[in-house]
């Protein structure tokens, strides 16, 4: 069978990447231009600079890409964009260079929800096996996605407040530490320990829901008591029983949903699947319960073009091409 070439743009938060994919599981490039340290002023992503910055660096990337990749625009089959969720001024840059190429060299357009990207990052660990269920822990999700059969998505659970790398993101800020402060937590709790027992919200015992603005509020009352009574806290500590908390719900959940439901595979995706304890937590686990587990590694976990051509893969395959008129949707459901 000929072999088919995907061209993955991703522009949805503060990465401009753009990637060469092959069959949906080889990488032949994956350009990610990085604003982080644009952003560490401000502690957070300030989305104007963020689409300014995706302006000057988009078409640059591009050509770098096709470069390294070895591949002339003529080799390219379609051009999968992810077109929400995420900043709509940052969507539109990746969308509109897409729509652009695509209109301009005859390529079909395919649009990706960002967070299928982030699931099919597996793809390139190995292959998938269903059903299945995958723990989306991101900036701005965490979910639980079952998955029948490819390109399938059905949300079984989610946070009720913040994200898991959100409330990773607020206690490093109220630690001092830098943003993006889950790299930052990761390092320190790797030096601390589980002593300061904060809250693990399970919510209703059947729910595969999360909350984890309580477990955040937690840590920065401890933090307040602490500093009104002078008393020396171990930035370590604090660091280490957050995570301890986290994770434990995060594993327990995820476990407990791939038994009743008899998944074949978990999957681990996102931003946070980066982080150390989640992954060798998650693994021990699943190892216990004789359950297959893919991990990406940690270089595809954050914000990528590969992966959104991983998941572009599958749409190709169905035939499911989207029109040039394509928006970008800020909160673009999963299912
Ligand atoms: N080692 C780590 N431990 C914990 N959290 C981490 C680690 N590495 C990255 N993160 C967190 O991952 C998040 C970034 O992930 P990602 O880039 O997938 O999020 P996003 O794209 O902004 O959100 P979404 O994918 O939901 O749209 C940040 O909150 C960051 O702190
Ligand atoms: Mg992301």
């Amino acid at each position: 069978m000929k072999d088919t070439i995907i061209l993955g743009i991703e522009t949805s938060c503060d990465e401009t990447s753009v990637a060469v994919v092959r069959n949906g599981k080889e990488i032949l490039s994956n350009l990610i231009s990085s604003q982080v340290d644009i952003h560490k002023k401000f502690g957070g992503v300030v989305p104007e600079v963020a689409s300014r910055q995706h302006v000057e660096v988009i078409l640059p990337i591009m050509e770098e890409a096709l470069a390294q990749a070895g591949v002339g625009l003529h080799d390219v089959d379609a051009i999968a964009v992810t077109y929400g969720p995420g900043l709509v001024g940052a969507l539109l840059i990746g969308l509109s260079a897409a729509k652009a190429i695509s209109y301009a060299a005859d390529i079909p357009l395919i649009g990706v929800h960002h967070i299928a990207g982030h699931i099919y990052a597996n793809r390139f660990v190995q292959d998938f096996d269903f059903p299945l269920i995958a723990l989306v822990v991101s900036g701005g999700h965490t979910e639980l996605v079952w998955m029948k059969e490819h390109g399938a998505y059905e949300v079984i659970g989610g946070t009720r407040d913040d994200a898991v790398g959100e409330a990773y993101d607020k206690v490093a800020r109220s630690l001092g530490l830098s943003y993006p402060g889950g790299p930052e937590i990761d390092r320190l709790a790797s030096e601390g320990k589980d002593i300061l027992s904060f809250p693990r919200v399970y919510l209703e015992p059947e729910s595969f829901d999360f909350s984890f603005s309580g477990l955040k509020s937690a840590v920065l009352n401890r933090l307040n008591q602490a500093s009104q009574k002078g008393e020396e806290l171990s930035k370590a500590d604090v660091a280490a029983s957050f995570q301890a908390a986290v994770v434990e719900v995060l594993v327990d959940k995820t476990i407990r949903s791939a038994r009743e439901r008899g998944a074949k595979q978990v999957l681990l995706a996102g931003g946070v699947a980066a982080n150390r304890a989640l992954r060798a937590e998650l693994n021990r686990a699943c190892a216990k319960e004789g359950i297959p587990l893919i991990i990406p590694p940690a270089s595809l976990c954050t914000d990528n073009a590969a992966m959104i051509a991983a998941a572009g893969q599958i749409l190709y395959e169905k035939g499911m091409f989207a029109p040039l008129d394509l928006n970008a949707y800020p909160n673009l459901k999963l299912e």
